[in-house]
């Protein structure tokens, strides 16, 4: 049995808090917001609790779990040595979509962290994510409410889809407010390397942090398994439809991509099959002359928190437009640019077509 409860974001109803935060203690599953997306939570010391996450999931036991925190006494009881630069992320990011990898404590199970001797910790800046941590008086793990593999659920209705009946208890606050998951951020190399894009960009961590820090292709959303990033060897955000991922090297002009995206749904339309173009706001009316093709939009290549906003849900959503085939248009790494085109080159399982510079 699921007991679903809608709570106010910023005035949660506290006897709520409290239920939840009872079955939390007693080793059951609560499904909480946070400002990225929705997470799927457990006692972070209750190593049966944490299995179950692990089994309602799908997810492999080498995939380590992030650990919720909800004051820095838990974090210096859940790692081993916090690094001074560690502290300056610290101190401008937290409560945030920052997720940082220290070494672990020996209080921190092996089952939490997949066996590895670093554990990823974040304070999430959501009112409820914070107020239940405190409630339940632990640190939880907390993946994203999804089955493995799948988008991440930015609305109840996506969790629904996945963990119904699976989870004691789902706190509903309507959709999460950034739409994409933290940015994983590796402190125990140099230099600093990151394991996820996201919302906090490299430019912002290397402006805090004054040094470089290194970008694995995985971390792009490219293909290439690396043993210190267990999340390189699996894969995500698969759609349940086919996605083609059309990027530009350079997207100040913006033609070369409109036109080859045309050409590429012109032929798939030639073979009988069903299209859906994903394109930005800017560009939309370049396809209105293409017939029979399905239009979605992302959201605004100037405010791209709108397209990391909407990323997760469109993705969800193709299923129910019944095509064979979605083509999206690619968006500058700058910036978030990098987190969402990392969703997507992963969504599209490397269906990447790269318009050359002529
Ligand atoms: O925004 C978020 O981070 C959401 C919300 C619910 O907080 N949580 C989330 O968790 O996205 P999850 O488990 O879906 O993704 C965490 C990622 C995984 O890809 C995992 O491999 C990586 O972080 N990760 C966690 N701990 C790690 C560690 N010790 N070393 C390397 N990678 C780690
Ligand atoms: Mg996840």
């Amino acid at each position: 049995m699921t007991e679903i409860f809608r709570v106010d974001p910023l005035d949660p109803d506290l006897n709520v808090i409290k239920k939840c935060a009872n079955i939390l203690r007693s080793g059951g599953l609560v499904v909480f917001p946070t400002e990225t997306v929705y997470g799927l939570g457990a006692d972070a010391f209750n190593s049966e609790a944490v299995r179950k996450v692990f089994v309602i999931k799908e997810r492999p036991l080498g995939n380590p779990l992030i650990v919720h925190i909800s004051n820095l006494d838990q974090l210096n009881y859940v790692t081993a040595d916090v690094p001074k630069h560690a502290w300056k992320l610290i101190e401008t990011m937290w409560p945030g979509p920052l997720t940082l990898v220290l070494r672990k404590s020996q209080k921190v199970s092996d089952i939490v962290t997949g066996g590895l001797p670093k554990v990823g910790v974040r304070m999430p800046a959501h009112p409820v994510a914070i107020k239940l941590i405190e409630s339940a008086n632990t640190p939880l793990v907390a993946p994203s409410a999804n089955i493995s593999g799948r988008p991440s659920p930015t609305i109840v209705n996506h969790v629904l889809q996945d963990l119904y009946g699976k989870v004691d208890a789902i706190i509903d606050t309507g959709e999460t407010l950034l739409g994409i998951e933290s940015t994983v951020v590796d402190l125990t190399t140099k230099p600093p390397t990151l394991i996820r894009a996201g919302p906090v960009s490299i430019e912002t961590l290397e402006k805090i942090l004054g040094t470089k820090i290194n970008v694995p292709a995985h971390a792009r959303g490219l293909k290439q398994v690396d043993k210190q990033a267990p999340r390189s060897k699996y894969i995500h955000y698969v759609p349940g439809t086919s996605l083609v991922l059309v990027e530009l090297d350079d997207y100040s002009n913006l033609t070369k991509l409109t036109e080859k995206i045309s050409e590429v749904a012109k032929n798939y339309l030639e073979k009988g099959y069903k299209v859906a173009i994903i394109a930005s706001r800017e560009t939309l009316h370049h396809y209105s002359r293409l017939i029979g093709i399905k239009l979605v939009v992302l959201g605004s290549r100037k405010r791209l928190y709108e397209v990391a906003k909407n990323v997760f849900k469109v993705l969800r959503n193709l299923n129910s437009l019944n095509v064979d085939v979605a083509i999206c248009e690619g968006f500058d790494e700058k910036g978030l640019g990098l987190a969402i085109m990392s969703r997507l080159r992963e969504a599209s399982k490397q269906n990447i077509i790269k318009v050359k510079e002529c």
